[in-house]
């Protein structure tokens, strides 16, 4: 059987007016958005720590530091492409990825699928290996007071 690999990642952004709200390279319509240096793809940072951290690549800071005025509003599936590229280098392929968005509102089910084909596309992977779950915090902490959103991401790899 060939190697497989697991990775994880975790972000947080506070929630701002006048930004947008893009998750998975998908802009949500909300009255509020999330601050950042980028895009604040929260769900893609996480993707991409969990792709990097997989083959122990470091972290998307040291690939991609947010004083760099190139990252300056950019679209952080262009993060992710790096990471999938760095990976494909050194003979990895991704199995899978699982990640969770936590945000009190809006909701965001009805969103799950286009998120899911973002993802897809971007990773170049069939659409049954890209999972995506939201959970409020229930109005527990800053997220859940909606100061905040989170997200956690797991991906698998394996060799060849
Ligand atoms: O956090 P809670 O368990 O109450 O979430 C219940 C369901 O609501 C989740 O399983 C998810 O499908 C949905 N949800 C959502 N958008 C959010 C948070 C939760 O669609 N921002
Ligand atoms: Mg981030």
């Amino acid at each position: 059987m060939s190697e497989h690999r697991t990775g994880v990642g975790w972000d947080v952004h506070r929630v701002a007016a006048g930004r947008p709200l893009v998750l998975g390279g998908v802009e949500i319509p909300a009255q509020f958005g999330l601050e950042g240096h980028s895009d604040a793809d929260v769900l893609a940072h996480a993707l991409t720590d969990a792709l990097l951290g997989a083959a122990a690549l470091g972290d998307i800071g040291e690939h991609f530091p947010n004083t760099d005025p190139r990252w300056a509003g950019a679209s952080s599936l262009l993060f992710l492409r790096h990471a999938l590229e760095l990976i494909r280098q050194r003979g990895y392929r991704v199995v899978n990825v699982d990640a969770n968005v936590i945000l009190e509102r809006p909701k965001l089910k009805d969103y799950r699928e286009r998120i899911r084909q973002s993802l897809a596309q971007a990773l170049e992977l069939p659409l049954e290996r890209v999972s995506v779950k939201f959970k409020t915090a229930e109005k527990l902490g800053p997220v859940g007071e909606g100061r905040a959103a989170e997200a956690q991401a797991v991906v698998t790899l394996a060799a060849g």
